[in-house]
């Protein structure tokens, strides 16, 4: 029987498993989808021998994105640009990796929102991090011409000023207001607002009318950015639809098909989530 994976440290939170399965059984394929708990040491090791494994690829998350992009034999352009691997599959014996977050945002919007359109506009990204990147990434590919970064370390701006050039700008304190007028889209892209951690403090009072405020976090399911932004009339993109559509490449890269994310799946892994709070 056919297999594949995630792996990361710590690895029982993964929803993985539940997203994957779901399609398998779907599409009436005999495999399996597991969750592996991978040491930190052994990232390299597991990944360098699927070659020769049983799974036919594998999805990779938290801490081992980056030692995945490391070890795999052969990358491509989005992995390189980021710097990090979420997704690896075996082609002509060889251990490829990719990145498919960026791509999960934009399906993911264009799903809840098909209206909606990035060319030319002007996105507000909050963190500096690998999903930060990640999504500028692909909001520059959609045309996004200007996006203003707010976050707590500056030298993180200016790396992201390096890589992707003149689009990006610094936005401190003081020009947060002036920005936020301007923004067809805010991200959140922190782990601020998550549940039980500590809340994000923004006030959107200026925020151009009419934008689309995203967050990349599932847990909650609409985080108090959002119920704010829905308050003042905004669109809104939760993040577990990115994380659904994060997984849709992946399955194809192994199993030939791809899956469709559709309201049956949405709301079985938001089931998942409400779940966990109340446990
Ligand atoms: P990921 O891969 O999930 O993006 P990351 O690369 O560690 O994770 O990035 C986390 C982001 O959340 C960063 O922008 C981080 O800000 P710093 O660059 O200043 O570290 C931001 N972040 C996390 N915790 C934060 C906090 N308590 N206050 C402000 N920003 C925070």
């Amino acid at each position: 029987m056919k297999k594949a994976c995630v792996i990361g440290w710590p690895i029982e939170h993964s929803r993985s498993p539940l997203i994957h399965n779901y399609w398998l059984k779907k599409h009436g394929i005999n495999a399996i989808y597991e969750k592996k708990a991978v040491e930190p040491e052994n990232v390299a090791r597991f990944i360098a021998g699927l070659a020769l494994s049983e799974f036919v690829g594998c999805n990779v998350t938290i801490p081992h994105k980056e030692s995945a992009f490391q070890a795999v034999a052969e990358t491509d352009k989005i992995a390189r640009r980021l710097g990090a691997v979420n997704t690896v599959y075996v082609r002509n014996g060889k251990v490829c990796g990719t990145n498919t977050d960026g791509e999960g945002f934009i399906a993911s919007l264009r799903q809840q929102h098909p209206d909606v359109s990035l060319q030319g506009n002007t996105a507000t990204v909050i963190g500096a991090g690998g999903a930060a990147k990640a999504i500028i990434g692909a909001l520059i590919d959609e045309g996004v011409t200007r996006i203003g970064i707010i976050n707590r370390t500056r030298e993180r701006i200016l790396g992201l000023q390096e890589q992707f050039g003149s689009q990006i700008i610094e936005i401190n304190e003081t020009a947060a207001e002036q920005a936020l007028a301007t923004s067809d889209l805010l991200v959140n892209t922190t782990s601020l607002g998550m549940e039980g951690g500590t809340a994000l403090a923004l006030d959107m009072r200026y925020l151009k009318p009419g934008a689309l405020v995203a967050d990349i976090i599932y847990a909650p399911l609409e985080t108090a950015l959002l119920t704010k932004a829905k308050e003042r009339g905004h669109p809104v993109l939760g993040g577990l639809r990115m994380l659904l559509h994060q997984a849709v490449r992946g399955f194809e890269l192994w199993f030939g098909v791809k899956p469709e994310v559709t309201k049956e799946l949405y709301d079985l892994v938001a089931a998942d989530v409400q779940k966990a709070k109340r446990t």
